[in-house]
């Protein structure tokens, strides 16, 4: 959601902000723009659309070259995605120019009072009222250049804007009277220091810098980062020096590239036997015995807990929908699941005996964020499940585990998806062996069994042409429905929501139980309905869907059924037939999924669809 980059050093600043704005352009494409400072004035370029535009505008009109400069690509909130609301806004003077990703609250009260006192507002956007209201700081704080603490000059009036600002934001400015000087501002959404050798980056994701630096900070809640080509200085908004913390990124920038294919989605794809077992790594004792020890909940406190809540969005959302059933059976605690953005506006009944579970790729959805701080207020435990080193959802929570999918760029989520379920089925598993729900050997014969899933999603991987085919050959169709039981009912909601994402088709997921009680009403000759079939060893759910299976094709659909090799059962009834590893009934999801994802990328891709970029979507949502 906006991408955001700045730069000082002793590089050309357009370059670095331009290749940094394409490793950012998964986070929103409406619009992108850049302001470079050179011999004393600022220049920008700005166009609605994906980044290749603002490149042709900048072939066009190289601005002149500069080594501060700062960059933004854009998911639009406030205002229509043209020229006109594309980032960096000015101020009235053309001094200052911002760039901004979140949401700020409060903007037309503020806007008002700036319209009030004589400023004039070229745009719709939330973002150009900051610039105004610097361009009043600035003259207020008397004096251009400032340095560190609470000096002058434009960090000290960004502090002073930051003070007046309600809502999520990431701001970054530069002003002509500090030539050496970018400074950055956050609450809520990311910002990532990148710390180099006489030069410095500040971008709302490592990957925009990782070419040029692996070191980082993570800036906190509510700092003030002053960016010079010698150095940086972190401040609270009031001018306090922040404490910080520094990190090491531990991928290089090939993890951020396309290696050799056509999409990052097809890409991440195929890392998934890799990503899987990288995230099963280094957690299972020799003893046989789950080690979660950066979960830092003390076990003690695990045995307490009398009811977990799962939070999240999108894909995610999936993932604890379906950690639901092994916590359920594993654990053998309640366990509900819901929505963050609904889960945060309700009152749901907390204790410190709740253990919430946050789960979210990024860990900078504000939706989760927000029901995080929501659950912390009632006092309940927290749990984070996320991908991304140095991102907030972490920060906020008691403990986290990471999963180790490595950067995921593509917008519609794949890997970390599947990795998220290993994080889910090792916490329950692991609950199960603190609590003693299980016996020692059956958690680590169900141990043993995750470490298999890597060689079975790369079996899955093997085998995927015939749904490719199957899937161009669906291109022309308008609706697909899709049908599970048990934890193949969160994969057909999955899978129904990646063709969403990707294909812009009408797609469903439905409990197959309930098609009974009103979606059979839509089925109708020729229609296409995946039915994801669960293992043969559940003889009652497996003979229900195959039973569900029939009802559906005597009413004239085209039945594409996921059922686990050597399923004779289902071959009658299935116009395709898709086979999958057999694995235990909740492991499935890790090789049912699989043929979804490829399914989507591939309908899309033949529909000529952008799968990287779909349409109105942006890949960390940082607003409610
Ligand atoms: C966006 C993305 C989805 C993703 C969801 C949750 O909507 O388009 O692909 O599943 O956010 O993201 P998170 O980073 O919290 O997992």
């Amino acid at each position: 959601m906006c991408g955001i980059v700045g730069y000082v050093g002793g590089r050309p600043a357009l370059d670095v902000v331009v290749e940094g704005l394409a490793r950012l352009e998964y986070r929103g494409y409406d619009s992108a723009g850049v302001a470079v400072l050179a011999d004393g004035k600022l220049a920008t370029a700005k166009r609605a659309g994906k980044l290749v535009n603002l490149r042709g505008a900048l072939a066009e009109e190289p601005p002149p070259a500069g080594t501060l400069g700062m960059g933004h690509t854009r998911w639009a909130t406030h205002g229509p995605p043209n020229d006109r609301n594309a980032h960096p806004h000015v101020d009235c003077t053309g001094a200052v120019a911002v760039i901004h990703n979140g949401i700020i609250e409060n903007f037309a009260e503020l806007r008002a009072e700036l319209e009030d006192s004589g400023h004039g507002l070229a745009s719709d956007t939330d973002t150009e009222a900051v610039a105004h209201l610097l361009e009043d700081e600035l003259k207020a704080v008397g004096g251009l250049a400032g340095t560190g603490g609470a000096g002058g000059g434009l960090a000290e009036a960004m502090r002073r804007v930051c003070r007046r600002l309600d809502g999520a934001f990431t701001l970054v400015a530069m002003h002509t009277g500090d030539p050496d000087l970018v400074v950055g501002a956050r609450r809520n959404s990311p910002l990532v220091v990148g710390v180099g050798e006489g030069e410095n980056f500040l971008a709302s994701d490592v990957a925009a810098f990782i070419a040029h630096t692996r070191d980082a900070i993570e800036l906190g809640q509510d700092q003030v980062v002053e960016l010079r080509a010698g150095g940086v200085t972190i401040t609270d908004f009031e001018g306090r020096p922040a404490e910080v913390q520094e990190y090491h990124v531990d991928w290089d920038v090939s993890a951020a590239e396309k290696g050799g294919y056509d999409y990052f989605m097809l890409k991440e794809i195929a890392e998934q036997p890799r990503a899987v077992a990288d995230t099963l790594l280094g957690r299972i004792g020799a003893d046989g015995r789950l080690r979660l020890d950066e979960m830092r909940i003390p076990d003690r406190e695990l045995r307490e807990v009398d009811k977990i809540i799962i939070v999240a969005c999108g894909t995610s959302y999936h993932a604890g929908l379906i950690a639901k059933y092994a916590i359920e059976h594993w654990a053998g605690l309640p366990c509900e699941v819901e929505l963050a953005s609904e889960f945060r506006y309700r009152d749901p009944i907390l204790s410190p005996a709740t253990l919430v579970i946050a789960i979210s790729q990024s860990g900078e959805t504000m939706d989760a964020l927000m029901a995080v701080r929501h659950a912390r207020e009632q006092k309940a435990k927290l749990l984070g499940i996320c991908n991304v080193n140095g991102s907030t959802l972490p920060r906020e929570c008691d403990g986290v585990l990471y999963t180790h999918a490595g950067p995921e760029i593509a917008v519609a989520s794949t890997k970390a998806f599947l990795t998220q379920l290993v994080a889910v089925y090792l916490i329950a598993l692991y609950i199960a062996q603190v609590r003693g729900t299980k016996w020692g050997d059956e958690v680590f014969a169900m141990v043993q069994l995750l470490e298999r899933m890597p060689e079975k999603v790369a079996k899955v991987l093997e085998t995927m042409e015939p749904v490719r085919e199957l899937a161009r050959s669906l291109a022309g169709e308008r609706c697909v429905l899709f049908l599970g039981r048990h934890v193949g009912f969160p994969v057909a909601l999955e899978g129904a929501l990646k063709l969403k994402e990707l294909a812009y088709m009408h797609a469903e997921g439905f409990a197959a139980g309930e098609l009974k009680h009103g979606p059979i009403a839509l089925i109708e000759e020729g229609l296409p309905v995946v039915v994801i079939v669960p293992p043969r060893a559940r003889d009652v759910l497996h003979d229900k869907i195959v039973s569900n299976i029939q009802e559906i094709r005597a009413r004239g659909a085209r039945t594409i059924v996921i059922a686990e090799d050597g399923d004779e059962s289902v071959v009658p009834y299935a116009d395709t037939l898709i086979g999958v590893p057999a694995v235990p009934t909740l492991l499935q999801p890790l090789v049912t999924t699989v043929p979804l994802q490829v399914f989507a990328c591939e309908l899309a891709t033949a529909k000529g669809h952008d799968v990287d970029q779909p349409r109105n979507l942006a890949k960390s949502v940082t607003v409610e």
